[in-house]
């Protein structure tokens, strides 16, 4: 195997999950691992430009094929708020507990709690940009439920589920996940 694609990330759980899914035709490389430890820019306005700028980095200065992927929340009734401004929505601090208060605070009223999570992964390969779409559909609870996965997963249940995504399986939601949907695509792409 002597393809090699930088993933521009150093989080152990992503790098795992997309080895399991490209690892057989690509050797997947960490920003970590090309020396590369500096905080890449992520100051576009839309997910799209924020996975294009990490993925232009590492081509760039570092001159790898590579992909990046951004990821956001977005809430109908918040004018699909936060998005692209998803981790830090209640602050610098990046505190899921309180970008969730702040969230089903703001919804308090509003009888419309559709939501969608969506990734888009910027490919960058023989000098050429591609980008990558996946998208899960669900809907804002009440209250926080469930201990597993990150970020919102305790305040969103997809559609045609009752339990939220922290209360699943990770293989139920990395089966159904707009993370799992971009990659996919990009699987099918590649391979
Ligand atoms: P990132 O682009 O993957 O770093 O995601 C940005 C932010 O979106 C994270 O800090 C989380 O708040 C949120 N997020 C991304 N993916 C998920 C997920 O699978 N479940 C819940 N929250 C997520």
């Amino acid at each position: 195997m002597d393809k090699k694609l930088v993933f521009a990330s150093n989080n152990e759980h992503k790098l795992e999950e997309m080895r399991s899914i490209l690892g057989v035709s690509y050797f997947i490389v960490s920003l970590r691992e090309i020396g590369c430890f500096e905080d890449i820019p992520e100051t576009a306005d839309t997910l799209a430009g924020n996975a294009l700028l990490k993925a232009r980095h590492i081509k760039m200065y570092y001159n790898y094929d590579c992909f990046a992927d951004d990821t956001g929340l977005e809430v109908k009734a918040l004018n699909n708020a936060p998005g692209v401004y998803s981790a830090r929505y209640a602050g610098e601090l990046k505190d899921s507990e309180a970008n969730m208060r702040k969230i089903l605070k703001e919804l308090e009223n509003l009888p419309d709690r559709t939501a969608r999570f969506r990734t888009i992964i910027a490919l960058i390969l023989g000098g050429k940009e591609y980008l990558f779409e996946g998208v899960v559909e669900g809907e804002i609870t009440k209250e926080a439920r469930g201990n597993a996965g990150f970020g919102y997963d305790p305040i969103f249940v997809p559609h045609g589920y009752n339990e939220t995504f922290a209360e699943m399986r990770a293989d139920v939601k990395n089966k159904i996940s707009h993370r799992a949907k971009a990659v996919e695509k990009l699987k099918a792409f590649l391979i």
